[in-house]
């Protein structure tokens, strides 16, 4: 999703350095474009921007020698507009003195271009960050000050965004939040802000979290902010920030995709810790064990860690639970589920919309929210009654693995203790992961040499393991641009069989229970020319029927809990080999194109 940086120092001073720094730290999120400003005190605001990279667009238009004290930068992510010069970011207002960019969508962008082009403003592009500046211009031409200008705007413009603005010959940008995130960092003689914290913690760890429906002005050394509703002022001192931006470097692999496998086994170790320390568990589970309907409700890989964790919930805790995706959840449940029921929400970055959206339905309607949350400060944490924090770090890669594994172990724990299961089964998970990636990790070539020169494929599982196959077959269709298909393996037969061909790949996860389910299902694919690939534990029958077994190690858990470990290490080898298969098509895998880490829009 779009990034937005913006900085005041005291001096002027070279800011392309700075800026171009911003955008690789933002760049984790995911864009199409990318531009920045910078605004004098007097004279014309110098533009820069085009479609591209971060570094290919500084070199380009050679950001770093931007000068001032005042600058704006953006990477866009196209929602309304192609990713074009024009419609990059930031904007200019209809004579050039006011200049801002946006994150988030205004989605009512195409009804107020007409209105701004009507009253005779300068209209650039199809952008609606564009439109943000317009909203202000509107009523700055009418004689207010920028403050009141933007309160009034925000009447005019819908949907969920966070703006930064500023004009020339003054001293000082302003910023609004309205569902999009917004951090400003502050030392004695800087102020900066931007749309997360990774973009503002290389300048300060003294930060000041903007809320929904607050103003920031912002200058050398100083701020203020104010409510949008009525203009009074609030008082916020800066917190110390104390998380470490380390983890934000590689580390010495080659993407973050594969340090971020690589981190499973130690964010797996604590969060295992702080689950039994978490202060909302208990209060949750009392409120799970009296529930009507329990609800799990995400998108995207979070919803496969979702699924899984209903059938944890129904197998261990004989819990119905119903999975959903969260626009869904909204438009099959919003009139039934009321204050009876009980929602677990999960979301990596916590600003995922549609997820948002739907919470914002559960707790008008009463239900219980437990948000499963990985982002620290993030709304949905902000909104969630009851709240587990998925211990990850950041996460930057955009396909997410360690995540996954963190919101599929927090519902294993809840399932165990709703189950009345010893927990402490848990601990050596760690150690099986360490195990499980080391042991995968040379299986691995074989097997991409034979999935890397097909466009179309198939990842098939069953029971615990039909999450992992969907999660799977997300991961290819996401780095490899390949499309891989997600399917429970007994419905193969139903029709998705006719695609098998002579070498056409079928990967099986098989759980421990599987194995002579799975058999038959290799069978049909292998009788017909296809190639069947395994994941599971080793087993000679495995090996007897599939072409290719990926094997996970035998985790030494009790019977009972044995299937639903194994199934939770099966999503590494699929992880892996979705990474390397990205790497044999030149492809960068943590950062697809076409995709963003955070999804702030509908
Ligand atoms: O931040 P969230 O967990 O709410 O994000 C949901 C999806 O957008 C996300 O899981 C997406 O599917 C991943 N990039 C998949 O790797």
């Amino acid at each position: 999703m779009c990034g937005i940086f913006a900085i005041v120092t005291k001096e002027e001073q070279l800011l392309g350095p700075t800026l171009i720094e911003a955008g690789r730290r933002l760049s984790y999120r995911g864009y199409d474009t990318v531009g920045a400003a910078t605004i004098p005190q007097a004279g014309e605001i110098d533009l820069r921007k085009d479609a591209g990279r971060v570094e290919e667009v500084a070199e380009h238009y050679n950001f770093a020698e931007m000068y001032g004290n005042r600058a704006i930068l953006q990477l866009r992510w196209a929602t309304f507009g192609a990713p074009s010069q024009p419609n990059s970011q930031p904007h200019l207002d209809s004579d050039g003195d006011m200049v801002g960019a946006h994150n988030g969508n205004v989605v009512n962008n195409v009804e107020l271009r007409r209105e701004f082009m009507a009253e005779g403003m300068t209209v650039r592009s199809e952008n609606d960050g564009e439109s943000c500046v317009h909203a202000v211009e509107r009523y700055v031409d009418q004689g207010h000050d920028m403050v009141e200008a933007m309160r009034l705007a925000s009447h005019d413009l819908e949907g969920d965004y966070a703006y930064v603005i500023g004009k020339v010959g003054e001293d000082r940008l302003y910023a609004i939040k309205k569902g999009s995130g917004l951090v400003a960092g502050i030392t004695d003689d800087t102020v900066c802000i931007a749309s997360d914290l990774p973009s503002v913690l290389p300048k300060t760890r003294n930060i000041v979290r903007l809320e929904d429906g607050e103003i920031i002005t912002f200058w050398a050394g100083g701020y203020e902010i104010r409510k949008v509703e009525d203009g009074s002022l609030v008082e916020r001192q800066p917190e110390l920030v104390e998380e470490s931006m380390e983890v934000a470097q590689k580390g010495g692999y080659a993407h973050f995709m594969l340090k971020e496998i690589h981190e499973q086994a130690q964010v797996a170790g604590e969060l295992v810790h702080l689950l039994d320390s978490s202060p909302d568990v208990d209060p949750f589970l009392e409120r799970l064990a009296g529930a009507r309907n329990v609800y799990i409700v995400a998108c995207g890989t979070s919803y496969h860690a979702g699924m899984l964790g209903s059938v944890y919930l129904g197998r261990l805790a004989g819990l119905p639970t119903i999975p959903g995706l969260a626009p869904q959840f909204r438009a099959q449940y919003g009139s039934p589920i009321g204050p009876e029921d009980v929602g677990i929400f999960i979301s990596q970055s916590g600003e995922t919309k549609d997820v948002l959206d739907a919470v914002g339905l559960a707790q008008a309607r009463g239900m219980g929210v437990l948000g499963l949350v990985n982002v620290v400060g993030s709304a949905l944490i902000r909104k969630s009654e009851y709240h587990i924090p998925l211990t990850c770090g950041y996460e930057i890669s955009v396909p997410a693995t360690k995540t996954f594994s963190n919101q599929v172990i927090a519902l294993l724990y809840l399932s165990l203790r709703m189950g009345g299961h010893d927990t402490a089964v848990l601990r050596a998970l760690p150690a099986w992961i360490e195990e499980t990636i080391a042991g995968v990790e040379d299986q691995i070539p074989a097997v991409e040499e034979r999935v890397t020169p097909w466009d179309d494929l198939y990842c098939l599982g069953y029971g615990l393991t039909y999450p992992i196959a969907l999660e799977g077959a997300l991961k290819f269709k996401e780095i490899t641009y390949a499309h891989c298909e997600g399917m429970l393996s007994t419905e193969f037969k139903h029709g998705p069989l006719s695609a098998v061909t002579e070498g056409y790949p079928v990967i099986f996860v098989a759980g421990p229970e599987d194995v002579p389910l799975i058999i038959s299902g290799i069978n049909e694919v292998t009788c017909r020319g296809g190639r069947a690939i395994v994941i599971g534990e080793e087993d000679d029958r495995l090996r007897a029927n599939a072409h290719d077994v990926i094997v996970i190690p035998r985790v030494d858990a009790p019977p009972a809990l044995r299937p639903s470990i194994a199934t939770l290490l099966s999503v590494i080898p699929l992880q892996l080999l979705s990474y390397e298969s990205s790497l044999a098509r030149d492809y960068d895998p943590d950062f697809p194109r076409n995709l963003s880490k955070t999804l702030t829009v509908d």
